[in-house]
């Protein structure tokens, strides 16, 4: 595991960006895993300057995001797709057919979740997946249970987390309370991990999955064990490690 720890968000977002850009120079057509959040938005902004001074081309990129809400349209302000069509995939040259979220309105979510788990694996897993970190440990919305769920599958989000997110929404009612999110074991088949944390409120999480026991009630302490995993933080979240 590689730590940088960058003065502050805009370091950590430069350093984020540069190893994104990196594995698309490397890879054109590379899988990229991507995830939402407030921690990724500079890391986004950094690879759309790169994209408009023709420094970086997401023609050949196909893209697999983490996660949704169930029962969130694309077209609502609140949804992951929403979220990314904003963020990165409409300033930057990525075909839309190569931009991959789960169907928060499937009728049908234990066949969506089968459907989008054949889908990475078709795709031979990430080249590189970015991840955030949730304030109990989650990565994607793999909440803290008794074992590390394995593939994509429709979650209950714990009350930590529905308050985490009902800053993002006018009415605290409207948080959904179910996502979909990729499993623990499709995030840990990526080929590498880059993991973002900043802030001083992550400070503690940040200690707990990268310096604690491996275990399913800390998520994230899951990629102490992958092969090749980059960890970003800006020096308030690096503050215990
Ligand atoms: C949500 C997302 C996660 C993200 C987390 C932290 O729960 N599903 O993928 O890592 O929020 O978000 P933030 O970066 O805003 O703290």
């Amino acid at each position: 595991m590689r730590i940088i720890v960058a003065k502050d968000y805009e370091g950590m977002c430069v350093n984020g960006a540069n190893l994104i850009a990196a594995q698309i120079l490397l890879k054109p057509d590379c899988v990229l895993g991507l995830a939402t959040g407030s921690t990724p938005c500079g890391i986004y902004d950094r690879l759309a300057g790169k994209y408009q001074a023709g420094e970086l081309d997401f023609s050949a990129v196909r893209s697999v995001n983490l996660d949704e809400y169930v029962g969130l349209s694309p077209e609502n302000d609140q949804s992951y797709r929403y979220f990314m069509q904003k963020n990165l995939f409409s300033r930057v040259n990525i075909r839309p057919e190569n931009t991959h979220v789960p169907d928060g309105l499937a009728a049908d979510i234990e066949a969506e979740c089968q459907r989008y788990e054949a889908l990475i694996a078709g795709y031979g897993y990430p080249d590189l997946q970015l991840l955030g970190i949730g304030l109990n440990g989650h990565i994607g919305f793999n909440e803290p249970e008794d074992q590390f769920p394995v593939a994509t599958h429709r979650v209950a989000l714990t009350e930590s987390t529905i308050a985490a997110n009902s800053r993002f929404f006018e009415n605290p009612a409207e948080v959904p309370r179910a996502a979909i999110t990729m499993g623990i074991g499709s995030i840990m088949r990526a080929k590498r991990v880059l993991l973002a944390i900043s802030g001083e409120n992550k400070k503690e999480i940040a200690r707990a999955a990268l310096c604690g026991p491996v275990t399913p009630q800390v998520p994230a302490s899951i990629l102490q064990l992958h092969p090749d995993v980059t960890v970003i933080l800006d020096a308030a979240a690096a503050a215990l490690l």
